[in-house]
């Protein structure tokens, strides 16, 4: 495994972590006893850093990766997040208050059964909050040690330098592969950042964690993908890319760079995770598997790196 530094924090993360949302049964096709399995396979593999959110299967993520770490706190770094609450019917919206915030902290504590997690990220920003409110309380939430430290995500430069006033932010998650490389839109929701554009770089010039989130575009950057296997009630079916003309788009460009990855032998996964990986920027990808082998199958993307000329060729099929 190769580790790299957050930010400026003292946290040595593993470049490829690991995401939970499918781990909170909101996919097709998880178990909690196969995300079990997964999550305890990354760790044997040295994967220490474990993305997860209270809106993940509302609650259910969280406990399932409490569930999994059990014993072996001191091998992972949990991120959580906080800022995006559901009511009774499943419908989801922005809370960055601080009453809010002091609640979520309390509850992802109790799911995940732990002391504090390693980050805190606010998962989406709130315009109907102050800045102030939401980052003064954060910073609170620090020095009582419920949390080591503060990251954001889908946060514009504008928003994380006004954030910066009231506390360290040492991270910014953004969506981030192959095909979404400056997309303005995830899963129906506005975008006000352009990742490869604007967040890539600031965080290089600004020593700030940058975390890729969906590396795998869901699975169309796999040599499994099967759309017509996704059923209706997946949350992946409010991906833009996984519809219609974007669809048949990317299917054209993934079928070139399947033959990029056959010309090293190895799957699709390991040429979109090990594009992210020569990125000296990027610093831990979150990729999501609830199958134990797709887990052990990415980790073989640390085991070789793309030529400079198949770099260029990926540059040109991406366009
Ligand atoms: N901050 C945000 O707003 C935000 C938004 C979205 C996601 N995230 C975070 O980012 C994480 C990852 O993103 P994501 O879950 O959206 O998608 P992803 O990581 O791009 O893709 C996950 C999909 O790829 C499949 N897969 C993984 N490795 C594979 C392999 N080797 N072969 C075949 N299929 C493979 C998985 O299948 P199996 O499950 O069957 O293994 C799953 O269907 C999330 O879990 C979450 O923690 C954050």
């Amino acid at each position: 495994m190769i580790y790299r530094q957050l930010g400026k924090t003292d946290l040595k993360v593993s470049v490829l972590g690991y995401g939970c949302w499918a781990a909170g049964n909101q996919w097709d096709d998880s178990s909690d006893e196969a995300s079990i399995r997964a999550i305890q396979t990354a760790i044997d593999l040295g994967i220490n850093f474990f993305d997860v959110a209270p809106v993940y299967g509302y609650g259910h993520a969280e406990q399932v990766l409490g569930r999994a770490i059990a014993g072996r706190r001191d091998k992972v770094y949990i991120a959580t997040k906080c800022g995006l609450t559901w009511d009774d019917n499943g419908r989801t919206y922005r809370n960055l208050t601080r009453e809010n915030i002091l609640r979520e902290i309390d509850e992802s504590l109790r799911r995940l059964n732990v002391d504090y997690v390693d980050l805190y990220q606010v998962h989406w920003p709130d315009p109907n909050v102050p800045i102030e409110e939401t980052f003064t309380t954060l910073e609170e939430l620090k020095r009582s040690g419920k949390v080591r430290y503060i990251g954001v995500t889908n946060f514009s430069i504008s928003l994380i330098e006004q954030a910066q006033e009231y506390t360290e932010i040492v991270s910014d998650q953004v969506l981030y592969n192959m095909i979404d490389r400056n997309s303005d839109d995830y899963h129906g929701l506005d975008l006000n950042y352009r990742s490869e554009q604007e967040i890539l770089p600031y965080c290089a010039e600004e020593q700030l964690g940058f975390i890729p989130y969906s590396p795998l575009c869901q699975g169309l950057l796999t040599d499994h993908f099967d759309r017509d296997a996704i059923s209706q009630r997946d949350v992946r079916t409010a991906n833009r890319q996984l519809r219609g003309e974007a669809l048949k788009r990317n299917l054209a460009v993934r079928e070139e760079l399947l033959k990029v990855a056959e010309d090293y032998g190895r799957p699709l996964s390991q040429l979109a995770l090990n594009w992210l990986i020569q990125k000296p920027a990027v610093t831990s990808i979150i990729a999501g598997a609830l199958n134990e082998h797709h887990v052990q199958q990415n980790a073989g993307a640390l085991e070789w790196s793309l030529s400079e000329s198949d770099l260029d060729r990926i540059g040109k099929i991406l366009g």
